[in-house]
């Protein structure tokens, strides 16, 4: 410290005490901050004062008003520290920086003036105000740029003052101090590099200060600055290019990828929006302006188009862009079906074609790709008909086997053709095939041979029955015709028999049948249908003739003539059981038709006679009496069993009586009831004279026969010969199963007077073999020769009819 300044406090202190005389003045230098009580200095001695007059004068300090920081040692005379002394509180920067007081003695009264000059030490570092300081720069803020720091403070004085600052790092900025006029500096930071916000969004500094001090302090603060977003980068696209694809027919909606742009700026000038431009390609799709999700806005069709590259622009807010692209390739669903197109076919072809012939070419197209349009197609099964592939695309439906249109007229053939997708889809297509016919059946009839049957005596023209073939042919070539095939029955064509309707089948007859000439007869029919050439088949006809009760019973015997008078004699003396006779009768039909009974009608005395029902014999049923008339007459009725029944009337007259004149007598009158009465007397002698004659006759031809029997009986045994048959005239049972089954040997009694008998028997000395041949009608043959007797084994049935006496 200078005297100056000394010199100048004491002036000072001097005007303020004018009153008080001043004795003497002292000074002293002290550092700051002495502990209490330190030394100051020996005041009393340093003033030339002894202790006792320090003591006696009550020496006191006298600091006006400010503060004391000084004590007075009144023993031993020195100045102690009272009070801690801050320099910095005492007297801020003012240099030098002293304590002025006085001591004060009474008894004399004077004063001494003491100063005490407080040097500083450094106890104070540079502070800062604000300990940080708070800065929001652009990152744009261009080079140079200055911005102003606080200032720090150091309350110290002197080289303990503040010194200089350093800001740490300096990476961006550098510091400026520019002095001021006070001498003070002004601290600035100044740009030095730009800020890249997106490198350090906040960059903290150090700006430290020291003073000059030993030990030196120092300060600091922080400066704290947020660098500010400038859009200084342009959106970027992650990839440059996408790869995506989606299924043709996705729905409206469907995420196809995500376009993802990054923009390392903050905020608005770091928020990216996508946009695709418009285009054609571009309006199938649809980009989520801030997500960047590519979405399907339209109806993708992979047979339209396989694949889309689309420009995405990337765009932030600030106005800055990038592009890339997006490739969606379109996968192929299987949304097609195979189609089939015919491309030739045939309608109709013939039955009997070759096996591989051509019907139908096809052409099958799918338009998917990939399996999805990979075509199989197939048949129905159980067809004969098959499909070909000649390409891929190109088919060929061909007959496999032979056809037989009478098997299967049409076909209805369904080609099915399927992708070979997941799902697969198919479609089906039908084509009806016409088999057309050709004449390869021929007729077959229902039956091959027909029986049928006609009743006698029908009309002619009456159809007997229907032959039928049916012909599996088609239209003409099944028209069937019938055809009576040339044959001849008996001699005779048989187209006299019956016809044959060519249309129907229907058989007629030509003639009216008779059984009793022909039972049966066979011919053939022919059909043949209408193709080209004909087919034709054969079916044997036979036709069985059906008898009629057409034939009333024929009485043999007893003869029935016209006014002629028959009788039969029965002696009085007959037995019961006599046979009278025996009504002999035939019928021509056959079966029930033939079956006759014989019952008596009427009778002179029903008591007397009866009838054999199956038999015809007329017996007595009790002893004849003399009372009993001579001339009995007896009515048979002979009734076949045919439906309606047919009968026969005979009438029998018999004559109970002993004698023959007896007989005549009573008969004279019998016969007196007839139409010939006129000539009675002549009849009954010339019948005399007749009977006479035939009795001698038969009585020969009776003796001839038994002579000629007896030696026959011998031939035949010796020969087995059959015995002699007659067979009555219009009979025949070609069949044998006739009715006459048996041989029937008649007893015939020829009365004498049987003078219009028509019965016909052998002459005595022939060989009375008479044969109906059964092929003939009625014709009668004699046949001389044993032996063609013997030759004939299947004979037909024989009737004979032997003539005997009575
Ligand atoms: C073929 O189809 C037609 C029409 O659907 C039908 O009338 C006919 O009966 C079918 N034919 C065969 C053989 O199935």
């Amino acid at each position: 410290m200078s005297t100056t300044t000394i010199g100048w406090q004491v002036l000072l202190f001097f005007s303020l005490l004018s009153l008080i005389s001043v004795i003497g003045q002292v000074s002293y230098t002290i550092p700051e901050e002495m502990t209490k009580g330190a030394l100051i200095g020996n005041v009393a001695e340093d003033l030339g004062l002894d202790v006792k007059r320090l003591k006696s004068g009550k020496a006191r300090i006298y600091t006006g008003d400010s503060a004391e920081y000084i004590e007075l040692n009144k023993e031993k005379g020195v100045l102690l520290i009272k009070d801690r002394i801050d320099r910095e509180a005492l007297c801020r920067q003012t240099v030098p920086c002293a304590i002025n007081f006085q001591i004060i003695m009474e008894n004399p009264m004077e004063f001494y003036s003491v100063v005490i000059e407080i040097t500083d030490v450094n106890d104070n570092p540079p502070t800062f105000e604000r300990s940080e300081m708070k800065y929001e720069i652009t990152e744009s803020a261009l080079t140079g740029t200055k911005f102003v720091l606080d200032r720090a403070i150091d309350r110290d004085v002197g080289v303990n003052g503040l010194s200089s600052y350093t800001l740490k790092p300096i990476d961006n900025f550098v510091l400026k101090t520019i002095s001021r006029g006070d001498g003070s500096k002004n601290v600035e930071m100044v740009l030095q590099k730009q800020l890249d916000r997106e490198k350090h969004e906040h960059v903290s500094l150090i700006l430290t200060a020291v003073d000059g001090g030993e030990p030196q302090l120092s300060g600091t603060m922080q400066i704290v600055i947020t660098v500010l977003d400038a859009n200084d980068n342009a959106p970027v696209c992650s990839k440059p290019e996408y790869k995506a694809s989606v299924t043709e027919n996705s729905p409206v909606g469907t995420v196809i990828t995500t376009v993802s742009a990054t923009d390392i700026d903050k905020g608005n000038n770091g928020k990216v929006s996508y946009i695709i431009p418009k285009s054609e390609e571009a309006g199938n799709f649809e980009i989520e302006v801030y997500t960047g999700v590519l979405t399907l806005a339209g109806n993708l069709d992979y047979e339209k188009r396989k694949f889309y590259e689309l420009d995405v622009q990337v765009v932030d807010q600030g106005g800055l862009s990038d592009a890339c692209k997006v490739i969606v390739e379109v996968i192929d669903a299987n949304d097609n079906k195979p189609s089939i197109n015919i491309m030739s076919k045939s309608l109709s072809i013939s039955e009997n074609v070759k096996p591989g012939t051509v019907v139908t070419m096809l052409n099958i197209q799918d338009l998917d790709s990939g399996g999805n349009g990979k075509v199989q197609c197939v048949l129905d099964e159980n067809i004969p008909i098959a499909m070909k592939s000649t390409t891929n695309t190109f088919f060929t439906v061909v007959t496999e086997s032979d056809l037989d249109r009478e098997r299967a007229s049409e076909y209805n053939i369904t080609v099915t053709c399927s992708d070979e997708g997941v799902p697969s889809l198919s479609s089906s297509v039908t084509l009806t095939l016409q088999i057309s016919d050709v004449n390869d059946n021929a007729p077959v009839f229902e039956r091959s041979s027909y029986e049928a049957y006609i009743v006698e005596n029908n009309t002619p023209g009456l159809s007997i029955f229907t032959v039928k073939a049916r012909d599996a042919d088609w239209n003409q070539n099944a028209r069937v015709s019938y055809i009576l095939e040339d044959s001849s029955v008996n001699g005779v064509p048989v187209s006299s028999y019956v016809s044959v309707s060519a249309d129907s089948g229907v058989i007629h007859a030509v003639r009216s049948f008779d059984y009793e000439q022909i039972k049966d007869f066979h011919f053939r029919v022919k059909a043949q249908d209408g193709g080209s050439p004909p087919l034709s088949s054969i079916a044997s006809v036979k036709i069985l003739i059906q008898d009629q009760n057409d034939n009333a019973p024929q009485v043999l015997y007893p003869v029935q003539t016209g006014g002629s008078l028959v009788a039969e004699m029965v002696p009085r003396s007959a037995e019961v059981g006599y046979l009278v006779t025996k009504v002999v009768a035939v019928d021509v039909d056959s079966g029930q038709n033939a079956w006759l009974s014989y019952k008596l009608q009427k009778a002179t005395d029903r008591a007397l006679f009866e009838v054999g029902l199956q038999n015809g014999e007329i017996r007595t049923i009790r002893q004849v009496t003399d009372k009993d008339a001579v001339k009995q007459r007896l009515t048979v009725v002979v009734e076949d069993n045919g439906q309606p029944s047919r009968s026969a009337t005979v009438i029998v007259n018999v004559a109970v009586a002993d004698s023959f004149p007896e007989v005549l007598s009573e008969f004279t009158d019998f016969t007196q009831d007839k139409e010939y009465n006129d000539n009675l007397t002549f009849y009954l002698v010339l019948a005399l004279a007749v009977v006479s004659f035939l009795f001698i006759t038969c009585l020969v031809v009776i003796i001839s026969v038994k002579i000629y029997r007896w030696r026959q009986s011998r031939i035949l045994y010796q020969s087995n010969l059959p015995v002699i048959p007659y067979y009555p005239p219009r009979y025949s049972d070609t069949l044998g199963t006739g009715t006459l089954p048996h041989v029937y040997n008649y007893e015939v009694c020829r009365t004498t007077d049987s003078r219009k008998s028509d019965c016909k028997f052998g002459r005595a000395g022939s060989q009375n073999v008479l044969i109906m041949e059964p092929s003939s009608t009625g014709t009668m043959q004699r046949i001389q020769n044993e032996n063609s007797i013997l030759d004939e084994p299947d004979s037909p049935l024989e009737v004979r009819i032997i003539s005997l006496s009575c």
